[in-house]
């Protein structure tokens, strides 16, 4: 994670593992145990785990197969594996309107195939591959699709989705940057309700099963 630019990542990762141990403190949960390591390469004990969960964050494995293979041999015989993924781009109405607000006239931007990045696992084939080439059997991907949260109104989620997606504004000049932003406060009041600011999303629910 941190050779591939993911320095950031890794600090607030280590910020919300903190948080979460100071909450099972205070909550007295004595069994739950929290560590900070990178997937592709932390020591698991072999075989010390029964479940290992990801929710949107497998996506960015900057080499999968390592980390499903390390993972893979975390798990018991039997043992399972589950994951939440994005689908493709193209299915995830908020990306899609963010990435044209905020390109003003510019080709939204696109990430190559198969880069680590939110849509990196979003080809069930893909997954499937990876999946069984590290040696995880009885697969399978569910269609999740549901309207995803970004704020309790629109200041709330512009300023998280300028946190999530601020470094497409680079290069724009003052006028260009000022409208991207008026185009994505338009788009974000759009899509504010009754539960907050809504766009919708579509993701996999991968499962999958140590032999
Ligand atoms: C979009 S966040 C999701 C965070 C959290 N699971 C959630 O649902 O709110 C992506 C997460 O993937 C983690 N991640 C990316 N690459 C990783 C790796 N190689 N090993 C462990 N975690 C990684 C990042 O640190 C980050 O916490």
């Amino acid at each position: 994670m941190r050779d591939q630019g993911g320095h950031w990542a890794w600090i607030v990762s280590r910020q919300m593992i903190e948080l979460a141990g100071r909450r099972a403190a205070d909550e007295g949960v004595p069994n739950a145990h929290f560590e900070h390591g990178d997937a592709q390469v932390h020591p698991f004990g072999a075989g010390d785990f029964d479940l290992a969960i990801s929710r949107t964050g497998a996506m960015f494995f900057a080499d999968p197969e390592a980390a499903f293979d390390n993972i893979a041999r975390a798990i018991r015989p039997g043992g399972r594996l589950v994951l939440l993924v994005c689908q493709p781009a193209q299915h995830n109405e908020w990306i899609t309107a963010f990435s044209t607000a905020l390109a003003v006239g510019r080709a939204p931007q696109q990430p190559a195939p198969g880069a680590p990045g939110p849509f990196s696992l979003g080809d069930p084939d893909r997954v499937r591959s990876l999946l069984t080439g590290a040696g995880y059997v009885d697969l399978r991907l569910e269609d999740r699709s549901e309207p995803m949260y970004f704020g309790r109104n629109t200041d709330d989620a512009f300023r998280f989705v300028i946190g999530l997606t601020g470094s497409t504004l680079d290069g724009l000049s003052a006028p260009e940057r000022a409208r991207a932003l008026d185009a994505l406060r338009a788009s974000i009041d759009t899509h504010r309700g009754d539960q907050g600011v809504r766009y919708d999303s579509a993701t996999w629910l991968v499962t999958a099963a140590r032999p």
